[in-house]
């Protein structure tokens, strides 16, 4: 097969993790006979110091053009310390996903049996907790216009905005997950408050009936906050929309252990973007010793959901296991700091082990 891929690096550590996952990429290719055509552009911080755009028209003209898009990560101090910059890094990261029509961002939370100790939680309550987060990536408040200042600048606002469409299509696709997976959903939302949220509602019910095999639970969004901490194993599959879904996703990330490994994929219309969930992590920029696992497994989903190549992604998964159980993991995931790994030392010992 061929696979046309799209490299996006971004800021921060972004090119480092990158680097390790399509050395993996490679590798894995080579094993199954599969020709790999990988081009790279700009975005983010970077793409506004050359271009002054963070998702340039060639940056989105290549992605239209490829396969899948792998994404590193984006984001940069300088903005974020910068209420007025007229450009930030995540404006690019927004117009990637609303330009590829990206409606659905899918987070798998697991938890690699060897790292139950570096869990928060306590073991009882980890042990054997796997769902998925599905999480509404191109509406609600994140996009809702009218959003802006009043005229003397000491008024604000934003507005949370879902059409039925929208809806549909998200509420669609979690109860397939659900269907392929042990057919437990839950929708979370707060419609005690937001009228956004009292259509996701009435749309979930009314697509009751036809999923009579799933089992629907609706939860309010505070309340899935405490729930994740005190019962995790209780969820199979969650959706949510936009904003809440990022919170909740960065909550369930961190029950794992560490947010250096969990992937995730963003799918919709146009091409869909691999990504790991955690940010450009700025102070580790160029040390070599970010955790590239994330990225790598974000790899094994590409093959997955772009190509339908599952033995392919189930390989790279195995492999990232294995150099966890083997100790060949970074700082973030090794109590005895000496004994860490760099980013690249991780990525030689997963391609070794890929090719043996
Ligand atoms: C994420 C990130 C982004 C978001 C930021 C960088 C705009 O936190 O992918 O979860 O809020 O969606
Ligand atoms: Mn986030």
């Amino acid at each position: 097969m061929k696979l046309n891929i799209a490299v996006l690096p971004g800021d921060g550590i972004g090119p480092e993790i990158i680097e390790q996952a399509l050395r993996v990429t490679r590798v894995v290719c080579k094993k199954f006979g599969h020709e790999l055509v990988t081009r790279t552009a700009l975005v983010g911080a970077v793409a506004i110091d050359h271009v002054g755009n963070p998702y340039p028209d060639e940056t989105h003209n290549l992605c239209m053009d490829s396969d899948a898009v792998l994404f590193g990560a984006i984001g940069h101090p300088r903005f974020d310390n910068d209420p007025s910059a007229k450009v930030r890094p995540e404006q690019g990261l927004l117009a990637m996903r609303k330009k590829l029509g990206l409606y659905a961002n899918i987070r798998p939370v697991i938890i690699f049996e060897s790292l139950l100790d570096k869990s928060p939680l306590k073991l009882e309550r980890i042990q054997g907790v796997d769902f998925v987060a599905i999480r509404e990536l191109t509406g609600g408040i994140y996009f809702g216009q009218p959003q802006g200042r009043s005229e003397n600048g000491d008024t604000a606002f934003d507005s949370c905005v879902y059409t039925r469409m929208e809806v549909e299509r998200i509420l669609e696709l979690a109860f397939q997950f659900a269907m392929k997976r042990n057919k437990r959903l839950t929708v979370v939302d707060k419609a005690n408050v937001l009228a956004t949220s009292r259509l996701w509602r009435q749309i979930a019910k009314e697509m009751e009936p036809q999923y009579p095999e799933v089992v629907v639970d609706y939860m309010f969004v505070d309340n899935a906050a405490m729930q994740i901490i005190q019962w995790p194993k209780k969820f199979d599959v969650m959706v949510t929309e936009n904003m809440f879904g990022d919170i909740l996703t960065d909550e369930a990330s961190v029950i794992s252990g560490s947010m250096g490994l969990l992937p995730s994929a963003s799918i919709g219309i146009h091409t869909s973007v691999f990504e790991p969930i955690h940010g450009s992590y700025p102070q580790a920029t160029g040390l070599n010793i970010a955790n590239p696992c994330a990225t790598i497994l974000s790899a094994a989903m590409m093959f997955e959901y772009a190509f339908s190549l599952m033995e392919e992604g189930a390989l790279i998964r195995k492999a990232v296991e294995a150099s966890i159980v083997a100790g060949a993991v970074t700082e973030d995931l090794c109590d005895d700091k000496s004994k860490a790994l760099s980013t690249s030392a991780v990525g030689d010992w997963i391609i070794d082990y890929l090719n043996k």
